[in-house]
């Protein structure tokens, strides 16, 4: 329809009467790109009424009525571009909300992790005996018979040998037997072979028995090793040392006390208790170095004298903590290991 009066442009107006309407219920720029078309557009009224021009054969009308025409347009056009304005300040402003980080929210911190109790115990009885003037020293897991039992002066027929007891690896020539250690003491010879006296050493290390897991046993746990030689090294010295080291580890107010043992490498040997937690309770194995011990390693046993002992990592645990069930330490539940912090 071409405007060719003023009766048809009031039409024209009419017909985009609701224009306010339909430019305000636009709530996005992609409606509103729909209502723009609507009322401006090629196909819209205002769009059809400008292709019509050419119908109108007197130049003056044509002008005052083109004039007319884009009036109309120009009216919806500012219509449009405000609600544009409005619409996409909206839009930025809900994409700012949506992206906003609440810096008040609580954090969610990383759980704290802690040393196991067994190594926790292992470097506090470290602590104590470097503190006594003592060396630390590690040697291998994977240990020669000669270490682990002979150069210990452990006869070829003791029963610890045997596989029910060691595993032995299959691994290396077979004059040499290869095994999983079964305690730190193969470290006293291999320590007094690369160290002259004075010798005052602590060996932490895990060691292996052919053990089945239950409160008292498991197949892997961990001991630590002292040995001390030097002129003149009494049982008196042993015992002081080791009643000192109980008293810093279990309380000032710990007795101790030691009985006779047999171990093949010391010569006397003993066992040391202690009186902790209402009862007495077996500790360790120590005893004064047998002088086979030096001969095997080259030490002069008519010029040094000493003593050593052993103790596992896991019983000082349980004894200082009160756990009676070894299983909890091999337990990787948190909840328990937590406790011990
Ligand atoms: N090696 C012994 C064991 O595993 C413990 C031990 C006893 C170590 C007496 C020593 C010692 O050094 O003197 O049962």
């Amino acid at each position: 329809m071409t405007p060719h009066d003023t009766a048809d442009l009031d039409e024209l107006r009419q017909s985009v009467a609701d224009a306010p309407e339909r430019v305000a219920s636009a709530s996005s720029i992609a409606e509103l790109d729909v209502v723009e078309a609507d009322l401006v557009g090629r196909s819209s009224p205002v769009g059809e009424a400008r292709k019509g021009l050419g119908e109108i054969k007197d130049a003056d009308q044509r002008r005052a009525t083109g004039k007319a025409i884009n009036d109309i347009a120009t009216d919806l056009k500012s219509l449009v571009d405000a609600r544009r304005d409005a619409v996409a300040s909206a839009e930025q402003a809900a994409t700012l909300m949506s992206d906003a980080v609440d810096v008040t929210l609580a954090g969610r911190r990383p759980r704290r992790g802690t040393h196991h109790v067994v190594q926790q115990t292992t470097d506090e009885i470290i602590d104590i005996f470097v503190g006594l003037g003592y060396t630390v020293a590690t040697g291998p897991e994977a240990e020669t018979e000669f270490y682990n039992f002979t150069a210990l002066n452990i006869p070829a027929t003791h029963p610890s040998r045997h596989e029910s007891d060691t595993p032995y690896l299959d691994y290396g020539d077979k004059d040499e037997e290869i095994l999983l250690r079964t305690h730190t003491s193969p470290m006293q010879a291999r320590y007094m072979e690369q160290h002259d006296p004075p010798t005052y050493v602590v060996v932490p290390g895990k060691v292996f028995r052919a053990d089945a897991v239950d409160a008292t046993h498991s197949p892997v746990f961990h001991q630590l090793e002292g040995l001390a030689v030097d002129d003149g090294i009494t049982f008196g010295d042993l015992k002081g040392t080791l009643a000192s080291f109980a008293k810093q580890f279990f309380g000032s107010s710990t007795k101790v006390k030691f009985i006779p043992h047999y171990f093949p490498f010391t010569e006397p040997s003993a066992e040391m208790h202690a009186y902790t937690n209402g009862k007495w309770i077996e500790l360790l194995g120590c005893g004064m170095v047998d002088p086979a011990v030096f001969d095997q390693v080259g030490y002069d046993a008519e010029k040094v004298t000493g003593f050593a002992f052993g103790m596992g990592m896991e019983r000082m645990a349980m004894v200082r903590h009160g756990i009676t069930d070894l299983r909890a330490l091999l337990d990787a539940d948190r909840r328990i290991l937590e406790q011990y912090r």
